[in-house]
């Protein structure tokens, strides 16, 4: 099927009932039209996805965004201009076209434009904007191409738009403007602190992160991102050290399936999720991974990092 012709039959799949997977650059998002309650349900439905997790809406262009929410600002556009499309989630106050199911209850929406060719063609031409989680069932790997989400969702369900594989593999990073123009990061991502401070060097503004979670962004879980077997994530000067110290602490770990991610975090993260899902096809009885020390405190890291602590049981810096 071309391109177009993918477009029209995923715009078609709506009016059957059925949900789109959307690609986009960061992972695919399972979609539907913002006003239509009985998509948004099926959403929460086929992921197993509690009420209280809001959805994130993905939108063409800037026109299509501004009537979904309060208090667009300069900042905003400044934001908006340097980083979209891409993998930036702004959290505003949201307008009345903006249903609770989709924020729950809150009174903000996290709306962001996707960077993925077929995505965006395809965002344009429905012109309408939609609610997206990721394609995953709750708390699982989020995929990072088309047939990870056929594996999951049954045709009937969810069509599916293949968009190739994901280029930044890790969900976006969410940054909350308040009305008075503060900024909080509420999930890190490939975009970083620096990345959103230099973009606004002007401006005086500081970035910070979110240290109530609980509150800010209720979809936030401790224990997220799960492969299907155990990961102990350990962090140590080299490798051989690495399986010393895991084998020191769990000796009755019999066999290990050993993942090591490139020393470039971009690259990292684009390679994250396909690794944790073929380690868990693996006859191992868990997985390790082991990261060098030296990246423990580097912020380009922090993405990958929050993505980690969430899928391990184990979660450490030896030495
Ligand atoms: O890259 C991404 O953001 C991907 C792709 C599909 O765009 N989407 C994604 O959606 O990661 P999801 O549902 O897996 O994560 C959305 C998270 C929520 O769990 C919540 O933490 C946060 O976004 N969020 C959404 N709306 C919010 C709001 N109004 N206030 C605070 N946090 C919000
Ligand atoms: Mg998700």
């Amino acid at each position: 099927m071309n391109h177009q012709d993918q477009i029209d039959k995923a715009i078609a799949s709506y009016a059957q009932g059925k949900l789109v997977a959307l690609p986009t650059e960061t992972v695919y998002g399972l979609s539907a039209p913002i006003d239509e309650p009985l998509l948004i349900e099926k959403i929460f439905q086929l992921k197993s996805r509690p009420h209280y997790d809001p959805l994130i809406v993905h939108v063409a262009d800037k026109q299509q965004l501004l009537p979904l929410v309060k208090d667009w600002s300069p900042l905003c556009d400044k934001l908006a201009d340097h980083f979209w499309p891409g993998p930036l989630t702004l959290v505003l106050e949201k307008t009345d076209l903006v249903s609770d199911m989709i924020t729950a209850g809150l009174t903000s929406v996290g709306v962001r434009i996707p960077q993925s060719q077929l995505g965006l063609e395809f965002l344009k031409k429905l012109n309408r904007p939609v609610a997206a989680p990721s394609a995953n069932m709750f708390k699982k790997i989020s995929p990072t191409k088309a047939q990870d989400v056929i594996d999951v969702f049954d045709e009937k369900d969810v069509f599916v738009l293949d968009g190739g594989d994901c280029s930044v593999g890790i969900e976006s990073t969410i940054l909350q403007v308040s009305p008075n123009q503060h900024l909080t990061i509420l999930r890190p991502g490939i975009i970083s602190k620096a990345d959103i401070e230099n973009a606004l060097s002007k401006e005086q503004v500081t970035v910070e992160f979110s240290q109530d979670k609980k509150i800010s962004a209720p979809g936030q879980m401790e224990e997220h991102y799960r492969p299907t077997k155990p990961l102990y994530t350990i962090f140590s000067v080299d490798k051989s050290s690495a399986q010393k110290s895991l084998q020191s602490l769990y000796p009755e770990l019999s066999s290990l399936h050993w993942i090591e991610l490139p020393e470039d975090p971009r690259l990292a993260a684009r390679q994250l999720y396909g690794l944790l899902r073929s380690a868990s096809q693996s006859p191992a009885e868990a997985i390790a991974l082991y990261m060098p020390s030296k990246h423990f405190y580097e912020e380009s890291w922090l993405g990958i990092f929050d993505r980690l602590k969430r899928a391990s049981q184990f979660y450490q810096l030896v030495d």
